[in-house]
């Protein structure tokens, strides 16, 4: 069975690919390489011991995405393509609109067009309207973004519900993923953030293997435990794992559903550090400085509807996901740099 990733060269998709090789599936790569080094997938082939299918398109070619459709006969496709930069979406917000929701509506228009009908789309916790609360967020959570970024991801989801009550042949499953960190335990692939980092995790790694000074620590005066943000950190490899399981269900039942992806468990900025000094032996230097504009004090899923309805749960802790993060880094200092890896598989 093949399975078409977009955005299959990034951080989560280059993890996904090669838990979709290692289950047995054939992967097709759609990547523009904007934000990603075709070096990961390089290194997915050797890790899987098999290569991904990679063409170096952008989805708003839309005849070179029906190439790929003619070349390959695609059964699913998970749709990671996009940018992601909540404060950059604010500065360009018609690049945001035009990149992801474009993007997503011609590769919906050629799968249409190809009779394929079942897709899995990358979401995100903030879909969420910001709460004051402190529960566990389930999907039934008022929806309402804050952002650029986050409005195209609703935007979408809502193109999606429309499409399948268009045509109830279609099978979609939109993961709103909470806070994705770590590396695949081999320490071969990672997040590889261009220039400095804007989230937590690769920020403290680049400052345990000495890039950056000192971390900042947005706030701790919220009405949290340490008083610093809390937010539900998630496996990155469990989180791939968590789109095989959406594949099962999209290759099975019709219909639309919406599934977070987290661990249930929230953890404050201040356990995040400690818990890395752990994993890395390192002193990670910190100061405390205000509040980031547009951060709340605590996010964290209710993850029971994936269990239940997927049969999937997240089984790695934040040990695991410091230690890995820190292997990752250490690896790779400089992240994908110029390699001498071969570029055979590029089409
Ligand atoms: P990433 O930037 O590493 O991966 C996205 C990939 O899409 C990159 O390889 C990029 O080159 C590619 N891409 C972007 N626009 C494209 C286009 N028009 N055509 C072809 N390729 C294109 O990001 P990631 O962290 O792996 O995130 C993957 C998806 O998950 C994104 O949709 C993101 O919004 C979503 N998400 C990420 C997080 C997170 O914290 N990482 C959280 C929630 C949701
Ligand atoms: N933080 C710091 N210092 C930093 C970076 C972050 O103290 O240098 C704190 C933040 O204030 C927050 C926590 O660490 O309390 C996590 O911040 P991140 O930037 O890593 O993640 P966010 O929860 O702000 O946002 C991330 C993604 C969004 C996505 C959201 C939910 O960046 O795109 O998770 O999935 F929408």
């Amino acid at each position: 069975m093949a399975i078409l990733v977009t955005g299959g060269a990034g951080y989560i998709g280059s993890h996904t690919c090669l838990e979709l090789l290692n289950s047995g599936y054939e992967v097709v790569v759609v990547d523009n390489l904007s934000n990603s080094n075709v070096v990961a997938l390089e290194r997915v082939h050797k890790l899987a011991g098999k290569p991904v299918t990679f063409y170096e398109v952008d989805l708003l070619d839309k005849e070179g995405l029906e190439a790929v459709f003619s070349e390959n006969k695609i059964d699913a496709v998970i749709h990671f393509a996009g940018y992601k930069a909540v404060g950059e979406s604010v500065e360009i917000p018609l690049n945001y609109y035009q990149n992801n929701i474009t993007g997503t509506l011609i590769l919906c228009q050629v799968m249409q067009a190809f009779n394929v009908k079942k897709i899995v789309f990358s979401s995100s916790a903030t879909v969420y309207a910001p709460t004051a609360s402190g529960e566990a967020i389930s999907e039934d959570f008022p929806l309402g973004a804050t952002n650029p970024y986050g409005r195209t991801k609703l935007m979408i989801e809502e193109i999606l519900r429309d499409l399948y009550v268009s045509d109830n042949s279609w099978s979609i499953s939109l993961l709103r993923y909470f806070n994705p960190v770590g590396s695949h335990e081999s320490g071969q692939i990672g997040e590889d953030p261009s220039g400095i980092p804007n989230n937590l995790t690769p920020y403290i790694t680049q400052v345990a293997v000495g890039k950056l000074k000192q971390l900042r620590v947005f706030g701790d005066d919220y009405p949290t435990s340490d008083g610093t943000g809390i937010r539900d950190y998630i496996h990155v490899v469990d989180l791939a794992l968590g789109h095989l399981k959406a594949i099962d269900k999209v290759m099975t039942t019709a219909g639309v559903e919406a599934y977070n992806l987290g661990t249930g468990k929230g953890y404050s900025v201040l356990e995040m550090i400690h818990a890395f000094e752990q994993a890395s032996g390192r002193s990670i230097p910190y100061a405390i400085i205000d509040r980031r504009p547009g951060d709340i004090a605590i996010c964290y899923s209710d993850a029971s509807k994936a269990k239940q309805e997927l049969g999937w749960v997240a089984e790695r802790g934040i040990d695991e996901m410091c230690a890995d993060a820190w292997r990752w880094q250490l690896n790779n200092p400089n992240g994908y740099e110029a390699s001498e890896e071969s570029m055979s598989i590029v089409k």
